[in-house]
């Protein structure tokens, strides 16, 4: 940098703005370099970051070779530099002080035999070289700033001029500062996550029924958005707003906390009915065969009674366990609740009584309307919960996406019946993750898994009901997600 132009002192201006802007570390360490090379005209510049007690290469530039290696996440496979006092970067690091030589052949202070080395292998001719260490906020070193070969108006090489030293110094520490908040910022997304992971599972450890269902859920989420991002990017998210997507897959169930254990692992529409109902078929069968041996009836009355109550129970337990109930187990159970004794003290009663044949005749799942309804106020509860959190600005999406994994795009859904319209793209993948994971998990207490083609039938038809959205299914179900 011979004099700067009003170009350049714009340009560095605005470099705290931009360093600010930069959301990843990469891009970051990317500009500083491409900013420092600007503002001094130099050929060269190498960023390396102090990890495990050494420099490692992040970013290394020489304008005249055409080499530009490092940053966009790729790593620079090259040994990182020892903590040595005679090499000039971990002096700089060390000593927290910018280094300046106007020329390594004849600098006498420093081990330059490294450079040497390549300047024989490449032909090149290292000569003046500028060192900024990069301190953060603490004035700790957190990397150094390797400036090559600055040059005049003619090309010429020449030492970097000493006015640049103070401006290169204060961008460098500005850099500095910029990537520990990112540092700190990333930490505190680990920790917030590792305690969402943490406290999801704990909730669906509750019930062994449930045990991986959000964990499943958030592993084929993830693929999903990975696959996407390969074979339909115009469908893809940006990072951040996978993370801001997966945190609501992982809290989607939290609701789940306030539902009893009885709901929730509910595996059959009467639970425990044979004690009840079974002692009550044996005393009417007991009753019949007094009234046998009274002589009030007749033996062929009494087998038949006999015969029934057997068939009875075989159609009730069939019918307290089956998915759905059909017409032919319904009409059974409709009729046993018709048939009629009396008991001990002369009063005529049903065989089953309001409540059981109610419950027994439960069409789909094992919930009465009162059950169902509680089951249900899950995500009533999930949105309560995530109210409470602050989530910070990339996460405020989280409560909405996760209280809506209910909702169906042609407002079938609950709680809030929302239409299609209302339903982002976010919400209607969760939803299909959901129902997804619901079908194929094998530890579901109301049924057994259903093989994944036919998973993939079910989903479809929801989509010819109206209930999913066609075009992310086809996606999803074309991405594999749930492969390891
Ligand atoms: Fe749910
Ligand atoms: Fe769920």
């Amino acid at each position: 940098m011979s004099t700067m132009n009003t170009m350049e002192i714009e340009r560095l201006l605005n470099i705290g703005i931009e360093l600010s802007a930069n959301a990843d570390s990469d891009s970051l360490m990317r500009e500083i370099v491409d900013v420092a090379m600007d503002l001094t005209d130099c050929d060269g510049g190498t960023l390396y970051i102090l990890e495990d007690g050494a420099l490692s290469f992040h970013i290394m530039i020489t304008i005249s070779l055409g080499i530009d290696r490092g940053g966009h996440g790729q790593k620079i496979e090259l040994p990182p530099v020892e903590l040595r006092e005679t090499n000039v970067c971990a002096r700089a690091a060390m000593d927290k002080m910018l280094i300046s030589v106007a020329d390594v052949y004849e600098d006498q202070r420093f081990d330059f035999s490294g450079p040497r080395r390549y300047d024989e292998m490449t032909g090149y001719r290292t000569q003046s070289m500028l060192v900024i260490p990069m301190l953060d906020d603490k004035g700790d070193t957190i990397g150094v700033l390797q400036l090559l070969n600055a040059k005049d108006e003619k090309g010429n090489v020449t030492p970097f001029p000493k006015d640049c030293e103070q401006v290169i110094q204060s961008l460098a520490s500005q850099a500095a500062i910029r990537l520990t908040n990112l540092n700190y910022s990333r930490e505190i997304t680990s920790l917030l996550e590792s305690m969402v992971q943490v406290l999801s599972t704990a909730i669906d450890a509750r019930s062994p029924y449930n045990a991986n269902h959000t964990r499943n859920m958030a592993r084929y989420g993830k693929n999903f958005l990975a696959w996407l991002r390969k074979h339909a990017p115009d469908k893809a998210m940006t990072p951040q707003e996978e993370r801001e997507f997966l945190m609501a897959v992982w809290l989607h169930d939290v609701g789940k906390l306030g539902i009893a254990l009885s709901v929730m692992d509910k595996a059959s529409r009467i639970e425990g009915f044979e004690d009840a109902i079974c002692q009550r078929f044996e005393l009417i069968e007991l009753l019949s065969e007094i009234s046998y041996l009274r002589g009030e009836i007749p033996l062929e009355s009494y087998e038949k009674t006999k015969q029934e109550l057997h068939e009875g129970l075989e159609t009730i337990r069939s019918a307290n366990s089956a998915g759905f109930l059909s017409d032919e187990l319904l009409a059974g159970i409709q009729a046993i609740s018709r048939r009629k004794y009396v008991d001990r003290d002369g009063i005529t009663k049903n065989w089953l009584t309001a409540s059981e044949t109610e419950t027994l005749s439960i069409r789909k799942g094992t919930l009465t309307p009162k059950e169902r309804e509680i089951m249900e106020s899950h995500v009533v509860l999930t949105k309560k919960m995530l109210e409470r959190i602050r989530f910070s600005k990339e996460y405020s999406h989280v409560t909405q996406w996760a209280s809506n994994h209910h909702e169906l795009v042609n407002g079938s859904g609950y709680p809030q019946h929302l239409a299609g319209r209302d339903l982002s793209f976010q919400e209607r993948l969760l939803t299909i993750l959901d129902i997804f994971d619901a079908l194929t998990a094998s530890d579901r207490p109301y049924r057994k898994a259903i093989p994944r083609e036919k998973a993939f039938e079910i989903l479809r038809s929801m989509v010819k009901e109206g209930k999913l959205d066609g075009e992310i299914l086809e996606l999803y179900l074309q991405s594999n997600a749930w492969e390891e």
